[in-house]
C-alpha cells in the first residue's frame, strides 16, 4: 500500500495484521521500550491544516519511537499564511524527500489530490468531513480488543454524523468486520440518505438502549456548520442527545462508550461517563499510538521489521 486515504481501502485481512502488530507493538511500550530502528533513515513530515491533539502528537510520537526524522509543519507559522496553495505546499515538502506526508486538511479530498502531485506517500488524518482512516483503525481495534471479535456486534454512532469523517470511516470498517452499525441524533445532523453508509437511523433513545453493545458519541463540529445559530442549541444538544451517569445505566450491561476526542464536558458527554469504567476513550487514544506505528512501518514497507524488532 502506498497511501492511506480511506477506510475502505482497509480489508479484514490487511485489518487484522494491523490490530495484531499494534497489540504486540502496545505490549512493547508498556514494558518501557520506545526506541525502535524501524524507520531509522526515514522521514515524515506532519502537515496539519486544522487543529489536532490526538493525530498530531501520536504521529510525532509514532514516528521517533520508530527512529524517523520527524518535521512538524504548523500552517498557521508557514507559508500558508502567505498564500501558498495545498498543492504548492506539499510539492515543495516533496522535493526535500519525505517518505510519508501525513495530511490533515479542512476540505474533502484534499489528500486525495495532494498524493497526485508527490513521491512521498500520504496518509490522510483528516479531510473535512469525509475520512479519517486510522481513526477507523484505532476505533475498531480498541473494539476488537474488548468484545474478542465485531462480529455481529451491534454499534451505534450517535451525534453529528452529517459533519463526521469519523463517523464515515468508522461506518465503513466495522461493517467490513461484521458489525451492524447504527446511527443516531438530531434530525438536521443526520446524513439525507443513511443507507449509503450501509448504516441504519434509530429514532430514539429507547432503541439506542435496546440495541447498542458499543456506543461511539461524537463532537458537534460547530465549525463545519453553515447556519450562525444550531438546531438544537448545545443546552438542548446535551439534554436530549448527551450521555450522562443516569442514561449510562440506562444501556445494556456491557454496553460500552468510545469518543474519538475532543470531547465536550457537558455537552455530548459529561466528565464522569468518560472517565468511567465502561468508557473506552482512553484506551482508545493509547491504541491509536500503537496502530499508527504499524501504519507508518507498513507505507514504508517495513513491517516485518517492526515485528522482528518488538519479539
Ligand atoms: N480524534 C482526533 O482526530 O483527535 P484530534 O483532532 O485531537 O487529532
Amino acid at each position: 500500500m502506498k497511501n492511506l486515504l480511506s477506510a475502505d481501502q482497509i480489508s479484514r485481512e490487511l485489518f487484522n495484521e494491523i490490530y495484531l502488530t499494534a497489540l504486540s507493538v502496545r505490549r512493547a511500550l508498556r514494558e518501557g521500550r520506545k526506541k525502535f530502528n524501524v524507520l531509522r533513515g526515514k522521514c515524515v513530515v506532519n502537515l496539519f491544516f486544522e487543529p489536532s491533539t490526538r493525530t498530531r502528537s501520536s504521529f510525532e510520537k509514532a514516528g521517533k519511537f520508530l527512529s524517523a526524522d520527524v518535521i512538524n509543519i504548523s500552517t498557521s507559522a508557514s507559508s500558508v499564511k502567505k498564500g501558498e496553495s495545498l498543492i504548492d505546499t506539499v510539492k515543495n515538502l516533496d522535493m526535500m524527500h519525505p517518505d510519508i506526508i501525513i495530511l490533515r486538511h479542512p476540505c474533502e479530498g484534499a489528500p486525495f489530490l495532494a498524493q497526485k502531485f508527490v513521491e512521498a506517500s500520504i496518509v490522510n488524518a483528516g479531510d473535512g468531513r469525509h475520512q479519517h482512516p486510522t481513526q477507523a483503525l484505532l476505533d475498531c481495534a480498541t473494539l476488537t480488543e474488548h468484545f474478542g471479535s465485531l462480529e455481529g456486534k451491534r454499534v451505534t454512532i450517535l451525534g453529528d454524523i452529517a459533519n463526521s469523517r469519523v463517523a464515515r470511516s468508522d461506518a465503513i470498517l466495522l461493517r467490513e468486520l461484521g458489525a451492524e452499525v447504527f446511527i443516531y441524533g438530531p434530525s438536521p445532523m443526520m446524513p439525507r440518505v443513511p443507507e449509503a453508509l450501509g448504516v441504519k437511523r434509530l429514532n430514539s433513545f429507547e432503541e439506542v438502549k435496546e440495541i447498542s453493545d458499543a456506543v461511539i458519541l461524537l463532537r458537534i463540529q460547530l465549525e463545519r456548520q453553515n447556519a450562525k445559530k444550531t438546531f438544537p442549541s448545545v443546552r438542548e444538544y446535551s439534554e436530549l442527545f448527551g450521555i450522562n451517569r443516569r442514561k449510562l445505566e440506562e444501556l445494556k450491561p456491557g454496553t460500552v462508550i468510545l469518543h474519538p476526542g475532543p470531547f465536550n464536558r457537558g455537552v455530548e458527554i459529561t466528565g464522569d461517563v468518560a472517565y468511567s469504567k465502561r468508557s473506552l476513550i482512553f484506551p482508545q487514544v493509547e491504541m491509536g499510538l500503537s496502530v499508527r506505528m504499524v501504519v507508518l512501518s507498513l507505507l514504508c514497507g517495513r513491517l516485518e521489521k517492526l515485528r522482528e524488532e518488538i519479539q
